[in-house]
Parts: C-alpha cells; sequence; structure tokens
C-alpha cells in the first residue's frame, strides 16, 4: 500500500482530485467507483470547481452504497448526495451513472443485478474510498466476509450514531443498506482511500499496518497490489511506521530512488 500523509486535510484532498482527474484525462471512458460522506464532500467541492475543463460525458460510474429503504429522490439518499455534491455540476451521462436503488421491490435481486452491472461493465478502473471509524469500507461492517459481493448489509449502531448528522432524527437513520462487496472493491484495478480527521487514527492504523482481517474491513486493501492511501495528519497520528512511511514519501510527495 502506497501511504501518502499530507501536513494537512486540504493538501490530501488536492492529492485526491488530482488523481481522479488525471485518470478522467488520461482515460475520458474510465470507470470510477464513487463514495459518498462528509469527507468527500471538500474533494467533490474540487471536482466540481473543474468545470468544463474535466470532460466526463463519457465516464462510468458506479457508487459504492445506498440506505434500503429510502428512494433515489428522498434528499438523505446517495443517489441525491451525488447529484447535489457531483453530478449536476459537471456534464455526466445520467445514463452512466449508477448507484443501488434503496427501495426496490425485491432489495436482494437488486444487490445482484448491480454486482453484475459492475462487472459487465468490465470493471472498475479507479475506486475511490473513504473509511468509517470502526474500518468499514462502503458499508461493510466489521466481519463482513473478505469475500463478499453486492449484497443487502446491517448497518452497526456506531455507522448509525456517526449518520445521524446527515438525518432529522435518529429514528429515521436508516438500519440496513446494498453495499458492493468487499470482493467487489477488490476487484478494482486501484484503489484510492482518502481519510482526514483524528477520528479515522484508529481505523487507519488497522487498514495500514494491523492484521488482515474482517473485524477490520478496510485490512483487506492489503491484498490489493495498487491501493494509494492519503491520510491528513490526524488520520496518520496512530501509525507506528509514520516516521518510516513520511520518509519514503514526504509531505505526501513520490521521491525517486536513484
Ligand atoms: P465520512 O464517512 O466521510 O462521513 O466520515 C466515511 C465512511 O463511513 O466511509
Amino acid at each position: 500500500m502506497k501511504v501518502l500523509i499530507f501536513p494537512t486535510k486540504a493538501e490530501a484532498i488536492e492529492k485526491a482530485g488530482d488523481l481522479i482527474t488525471e485518470k478522467i484525462r488520461s482515460n475520458p471512458t474510465c470507470t470510477l467507483g464513487l463514495a459518498t460522506g462528509g469527507t468527500m464532500e471538500p474533494l467533490y467541492a474540487r471536482l466540481r470547481a473543474k468545470g468544463e475543463s474535466l470532460d466526463c460525458s463519457r465516464v462510468t460510474t458506479f457508487n459504492l452504497d445506498e440506505y434500503v429503504g429510502i428512494g433515489p429522490s428522498h434528499p438523505q439518499s446517495y443517489h441525491a448526495y451525488m447529484r447535489l455534491q457531483l453530478f449536476d455540476h459537471l456534464n455526466f451521462d445520467p445514463s452512466n451513472t449508477h448507484i443501488p436503488i434503496g427501495d426496490a421491490p425485491d432489495l436482494e435481486q437488486e444487490a445482484d443485478r448491480y454486482e453484475r452491472a459492475v462487472q459487465d461493465s468490465g470493471g472498475i478502473d479507479l475506486q475511490l474510498l473513504g473509511i468509517g471509524a470502526n474500518g468499514h469500507i462502503g458499508f461493510n461492517e466489521p466481519c463482513s466476509s473478505l469475500g463478499s459481493r453486492t449484497r443487502l448489509k446491517t448497518l452497526t449502531s456506531a455507522t448509525r450514531d456517526a449518520n445521524a448528522r446527515f438525518f432529522k432524527d435518529h429514528e429515521v437513520v436508516p438500519r440496513y443498506a446494498i453495499t458492493m462487496g468487499i470482493k467487489t472493491i477488490l476487484d478494482a484495478k486501484e484503489v484510492v482511500v482518502l481519510a482526514t480527521g483524528s477520528k479515522k487514527a484508529k481505523a487507519c492504523r488497522e487498514m495500514i499496518e494491523g492484521a488482515v482481517s474482517s473485524y477490520w474491513p478496510a485490512s483487506a486493501l492489503q491484498l490489493h497490489p495498487k491501493v494509494t492511501a492519503l491520510l491528513d495528519e490526524e488520520a496518520a497520528a496512530d501509525l507506528e511506521l509514520r516516521e518510516y512511511l513520511e520518509t519514503v514519501h514526504p509531505a505526501g510527495r513520490d521521491v525517486k530512488v536513484v
């Protein structure tokens, strides 16, 4: 795993924006895996600011997950989030943007359909990930199978508590989600994880230095050959190898080995 530690959150976000922009410019028909959550908001703001200079008209996207029980027009759905944060501001073709349908009549069928759609697209070129304080990626909560595919998951109370800030009261926070599986994520050709803030420090330590274990789902990324983790100082605070990692990439920069 390539671990880049940045002095500030803004620099970590700038790097994530650069990686996505470079991917789209070098391969205008690429398939991106997209994430939601508070961490991604400033990143999507950076991409929005690129306006017409970033041609997304032939990009395909697959979001990681969606809450069960709320449909695409619900304001707290990830469909609404993506429209607000990104899709309505750049020239994405709506027929190429994919998010599971959280109020589908048959949720298991919807999860299977979504998994097939990811595979039929030819696979994800670059998967963007956040990380939960409990180490989840997508909504793959602790003890998710490392071989899992898109399916229904019950959210932990920690995740419901963390996401309650987006809902008007705790009672209405969804209890279930449809999420890409850990294996679905590991199938992406390249993964970029963005983690900022002290609440993510323990999860980042487990992702980078811990044993590979379904208890910390993000640790499964150690099995992937091309992962870049972008951390700010706070998210990197618990890393035992921090000094070494910062020597390899000072302030998040690539250093040429001569
Ligand atoms: P956050 O969520 O960016 O809102 O902290 C990240 C996640 O749960 O994956």
